[in-house]
């Protein structure tokens, strides 16, 4: 793999304009499980799983554990999540787990989101938002090269079982990774039910107007 970038964009960006600026991929990014071959392979596969290694880690632990599936191991890797729904969902009708083994096997590739909890000064609550984080630098990386993917789990993902199959200590789901169809690319963003100056309060006293102005679209100008 190529040397990173050494510096992020200088001089530092103060106005985005047109469709394509710098933070677009990550305005625009959108999951699907409605994926078709290609999923990366070799050096861009790489580079994609290695953006995981970026997110933020205190006490650099490194507890990501990736495992990549594809091919004839998906099978195997259907019939173990099926096993572990089976052990962790009593009751689950048939249906249910019918449609986890279609949607496993029908991704091009799974990504197995494995983490290694350690003890520690670091709580770990902590080191599984940085797990957290990583898996979200994937799915940026996989919108960002033209891929696509949807991260799913249940409470099955804690099955002792499953955790064995895929040799990882721990589990927070799986990734379902290829590249989006054309009506899921046609369809794209989910509408967001929350506007920025809903989540978004600017100083530490919402009752005083902040200074920053916005755009009709509520984004900082
Ligand atoms: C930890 C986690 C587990 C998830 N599990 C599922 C799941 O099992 N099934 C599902 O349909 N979506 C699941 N989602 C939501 C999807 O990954 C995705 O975020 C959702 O479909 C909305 O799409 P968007 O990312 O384009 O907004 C999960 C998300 C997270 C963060």
């Amino acid at each position: 793999m190529s040397e990173p970038r050494a510096n992020p964009p200088s001089p530092p960006v103060t106005s985005l304009k047109g469709a394509d600026h710098v933070l677009a991929p990550l305005l625009d990014r959108f999951s699907t499980a409605e994926l078709t071959e290609p999923a990366p392979q070799g050096a861009v596969l790489e580079a994609v799983l290695t953006t995981a290694l970026r997110a933020p880690d205190h006490g650099h632990l490194q507890p990501w554990r990736l495992v990549v599936v594809q091919g004839g191991e998906r099978a195997e890797l259907a019939a173990a999540s099926d096993a572990a729904i089976a052990r962790t969902m009593a009751g689950a009708p048939a249906s249910k787990r019918q449609k986890w083994r279609e949607r496993l096997l029908k991704a091009p590739m799974v990504l197995a989101l494995g983490w290694a909890p350690q003890e520690g000064r670091i709580p770990e609550d902590e080191q599984l938002l940085s797990v957290g984080a990583g898996a979200m630098n994937l799915l940026n990386a996989l919108f960002m090269t033209g891929y696509g993917g949807q991260w799913v789990s249940g409470p099955w993902c804690q099955d002792a079982g499953l955790c064995r199959a895929l040799n990882v200590p721990a589990l927070v789901g799986l990734m379902l990774v290829g590249t989006p169809t054309v009506e899921a690319r046609q369809r794209g963003l989910r509408k967001l039910r929350t506007a920025p100056k809903d989540f978004i309060q600017y100083g530490l006293n919402p009752a005083i107007p902040n200074k920053t102005t916005q755009t009709s679209k509520g984004v900082p100008a």
